[in-house]
Formats: C-alpha cells, structure tokens, sequence
C-alpha cells in the first residue's frame, strides 16, 4: 500500500496530518470556551507545547524534571518573592510582552521590564526631597529632574511617579531587611507645569538572585546575574498609558549583557557633574557639588 501523502500539499497540512491523535484531540477538548479570545490561547498553547515536545522527542526523564522545575519555582514564591517573574524576565519574555504592547508611538519614553522589587503606596514625597532614608546623604547627591509631558508636547500635571532603585550594596529594601520599606523609594506629583525633581544617590548595578530555580538556569547556561546601573519609573496620569521604564547610567560594564535584556538606546543617561549655586540650593536644596540627570518623559493617551 503507498502510504506517501499527496505530493500537492503544503507544509502546514503534511504538519497536520503527521501530528499524533492525542495532539488534535487535547487542542479539540477545549472547543468549548466561551470567550474566543481565551479559546484561541489555549488551544494555541497546547498545540504549540505539543509541537515542542514532539519535535524535540521530550523523555519521561526531562519531562518530569521540567515539572519538578516549574514545582520548585512555584515553592519559592510568596510575597516578597516572584520566582516565575524572574523566570519571565531571564527568558526575554517579559521584554517580547512589553514590545508587543506598549511603544505604538515613537515619540513616547520607551517602556521597559517591571521587575519583582516595585513596592506599592510609597510615601508622597515633596518637590526635589531625597528618597534616601537611611542613613547620612550621600557625599556626591543625584538630582534627578526633569518634565512629564504629552505627545504633543503639552505639560502633564498630577502625574504620579513611583521611583525605586537599590541601595549602594545592590539591594532593594523589602530585600534587605537592613532597609527602612522606603529608603529608595518614593511617590512624586509632578507640579503645575509637568515638572518633577528629586534627590538620591547614583543607582549601581547590581545581580538579580540567584538562590532559586532561576538562579540553577543561569548558572547551568553560565549567563550572567548583572543588570546595569538604572533608577525605575512609574509614571501614571489621567487619561495617559502608564509608562512603565528605567533611566539606566551610561559607561555602565553591563549595559550591552543586562540579565533580563531590558536596556534600550532611548533610556541611556549620563549624569553631569554640577556646581552648586544659588539656585540649586534655592530650587532643589543643594549646598554642595552634585550630578545631574536630566530626563523629560512622555506619555500617549490611554
Ligand atoms: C529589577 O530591575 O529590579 C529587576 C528586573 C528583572 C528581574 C530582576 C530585577
Ligand atoms: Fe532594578
């Protein structure tokens, strides 16, 4: 018997027909979902998790190891702790997800990774106050200032802007239980012309964790732990898309290997070196010399 199929098909349908009877039957059982766009993802993700396992002819062995992985990233979640975030972010998937959504207009800031170490309702700080709470001032401060705005150029007022970084040993606070919750971090309101300011000290790089499954990968692949020096933003306002990004400092080793791929060109700054005079005492209460980042930041309506 010639079992050979017609020669006057596409790949597709040869894919099709070559695929196991348990493959169409699994995607099939799921036909039943009422809402389309939920039935589609489903069915895509157990078609194409077949296709892999078929393709790579995945053992009993490495099948279960995968399930014993996925187990272990679960057991280390919990509130402070998002193993399968990072899991995202070390595949890329959490930058593919935000290329996908986010950037419609080129002249917006562009957006990069969330991260696991964002702390919601920090305090309201004031115009130019320091988000270091722990500890003296440091010896060189950071002014970091700048202007919300729309794409047309209009002034946003009443932008919420969350900023976080870690602190010079490479530490988030929630992290460190040596850190006050809200060292670091803080709440600002941009004022009646878009502006915002405040004080900190320069970011540092620093090295994701690496105690957890996700920390076995990198290790395995021998990837780096490091992402580049950066500050993180998020900046919400009425009626705009919330942009979530970093400012990430130039000159920095890892900026070309940054562990979650999340550097774009647009987010590189360089701090200046300022002199204080009347007017940053006055402005910003900066006595001594300091490093500036100037940043406007833009967003598109929502
Ligand atoms: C962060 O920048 O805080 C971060 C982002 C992704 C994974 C780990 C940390
Ligand atoms: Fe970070």
């Amino acid at each position: 018997m010639n079992t050979s199929m017609p020669t006057s098909l596409t790949s597709d349908a040869r894919a099709i027909l070559k695929q196991p009877k348990v493959t169409k039957q699994a995607v099939d059982s799921f036909h039943q979902i009422e809402n389309p766009r939920h039935r589609h993802l489903i069915r895509t993700l157990v078609q194409k998790i077949h296709d892999y396992v078929q393709e790579v002819e995945l053992t009993e062995e490495e099948w279960l190891y995968t399930i014993n992985f996925l187990t272990k990233t679960g057991q280390m979640c919990h509130d402070q702790r998002q193993e399968f975030i990072l899991l995202s972010d070390v595949l890329g998937i959490s930058m593919l997800v935000d290329e996908i959504n986010n950037q419609k207009d080129i002249n917006q800031t562009p957006s990069t990774v969330f991260g696991p170490f964002f702390v919601d309702k920090m305090p309201i700080r004031n115009f130019a106050d320091s988000i270091v709470v722990d500890g003296e001032q440091p010896e060189t401060p950071l002014l970091v200032k700048g202007q919300i705005r729309n794409t047309k150029g209009e002034p946003i007022t009443n932008a919420y802007i969350d900023v976080w970084q870690t602190a010079d040993n490479g530490m988030y606070s929630g992290q460190d239980p040596n850190q006050k919750i809200d060292n670091l971090r803080g709440l600002f309101i941009s004022d009646s012309e878009g502006n915002y300011a405040f004080k900190s000290s320069l970011p540092v790089s620093y090295q994701i964790p690496s105690d957890g499954t996700v920390g076995q990968l990198l290790n395995y692949a021998k990837r780096t732990f490091w992402r580049p020096a950066h500050i993180h933003f998020k900046i919400a306002a009425e009626g705009y898309q919330t942009l979530v990004t970093h400012l990430f400092t130039d000159n920095d080793e890892y900026l070309g290997s940054d562990a979650v791929f999340g550097v774009k060109e647009g987010l590189i700054v360089q701090p200046v070196l300022k002199s204080a005079d009347e007017a940053s005492e006055k402005h910003f209460g900066l006595k001594k010399d300091y490093y500036l980042i100037g940043y406007d930041f833009i967003l598109t309506r929502s």
